[in-house]
């Protein structure tokens, strides 16, 4: 067997910033009421000529270039996101393209806020059996286009913002890998967090067409947090304990920016400081399948990760799913 590590990061935001006074003007809610349920002081919005492919492709060149390495070694391309440019196919080939490389294999995976390291989980695998060398790995979302931008969707629109961070794994030599990855998901709380249009289930159709209103995201807030608390610091401490690690051993965890009272609660739960949590929630809100790549990228842009040093990703989101990738960076 091989190991895996990353090579190399990149990230891209749009430039349109939506503060929460801005949010105030369009919906009846407040910048307090905001920051003191979710910590975020703005995001970023998409603009109408910005898809999620232009924003994956803008974090994937930067990625490259960080890596150093020769687009034409990348040997496979997976995208976690909910916003594809299109219903079908997934933005994965929309990059192959744009990025001019061979046919390879490219594919998305709808694991929400979780797909981040579920997709650097298949890169992990194919990198070590040997089946591939160069993973582009990317998490990317202009998911604000689909919220309810006014009072009724006001619970939901407040927290999303758009954004993309794109990795590149390859085979590892030294030290510096992917020590572990942990994938969970429990379908009975799909409807605690979810989009139901565009899609096939016979309850959307009525008679031959979709009521619009269930084009927008719904969410169960209290659950999806009832449930958030508990997983991921369930989901750390399994990657604690498939490594033999204790938490004073990590340098950082790197959690999904779902919200800052989320992320605090997890720092009570394992007993941290939350000056060991990487947060940038407060710029640019929940981005989903982006948030733990730029988070990521971010930290690494200002030298707060050294070589050697452990950290762990962990997510939560919709499905509901969860999940966990140990790092040796
Ligand atoms: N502005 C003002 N008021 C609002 C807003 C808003 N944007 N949204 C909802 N409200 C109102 C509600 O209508 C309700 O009013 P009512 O009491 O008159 O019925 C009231 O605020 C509810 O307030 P609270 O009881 O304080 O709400 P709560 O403490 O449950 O907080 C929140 C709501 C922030 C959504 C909370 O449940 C939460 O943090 N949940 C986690 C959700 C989350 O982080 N999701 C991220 C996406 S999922 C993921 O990434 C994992």
């Amino acid at each position: 067997m091989y190991k895996s590590k990353i090579i190399g990061m990149g990230y891209s935001v749009p430039e349109n910033i939506i503060s929460n006074n801005d949010l105030s003007k369009i919906m009846d809610t407040s910048d307090d009421w905001i920051q003191s349920r979710s910590g975020i002081k703005e995001r970023r919005w998409a603009t109408n000529d910005v898809s999620t492919s232009d924003l994956a492709l803008e974090a994937s060149r930067a990625a490259i270039k960080n890596s150093k390495i020769n687009s034409s070694d990348i040997d496979m391309i997976i995208v976690g996101t909910l916003s594809s440019d299109y219903f079908f196919p997934g933005v994965s080939a929309q990059l192959q393209e744009k990025l001019n490389l061979k046919t390879i294999g490219a594919f998305d995976i709808k694991a929400a806020c979780s797909a981040f390291i579920y997709s650097v989980s298949i890169a992990d695998q194919f990198i070590k059996t040997g089946a591939a060398n160069t993973v582009l790995v990317v998490g990317a979302e202009t998911q604000t286009k689909l919220i309810e931008k006014s009072t009724k969707g006001r619970d939901v629109a407040v927290l999303f913002g758009d954004g993309a961070g794109a990795a590149l794994l390859s085979r590892s030599n030294s030290e510096s890998s992917i020590l572990s990855t942990h994938l969970h998901s429990d379908g009975k709380h799909l409807k605690s967090l979810w989009m139901e249009a565009p899609g096939t289930s016979k309850d959307s159709w009525v008679n031959g067409s979709i009521d619009l209103s269930k084009f927008t995201p719904k969410m169960n807030g209290r659950e999806v947090f009832r449930n958030a608390v508990t997983r991921f610091p369930e989901v750390i401490n399994e990657a604690l304990d498939a490594n033999d690690l204790d938490i004073n051993d990590i340098k950082f965890i790197v959690p999904h920016q779902a919200n800052y009272r989320i992320s605090e609660a997890i720092a009570k739960k394992l007993n941290i400081k939350m000056d060991k949590v990487i947060s940038n929630i407060h710029k640019y809100g929940n981005t989903t399948a982006a948030s733990i790549p730029i988070a990521l990228a971010e930290a690494l842009e200002s030298n707060k990760i050294s070589k050697g040093d452990i950290i762990i990703l962990a997510a939560f989101g919709a499905g509901f799913t969860w999940a966990s990738a140990a790092i040796r960076w």
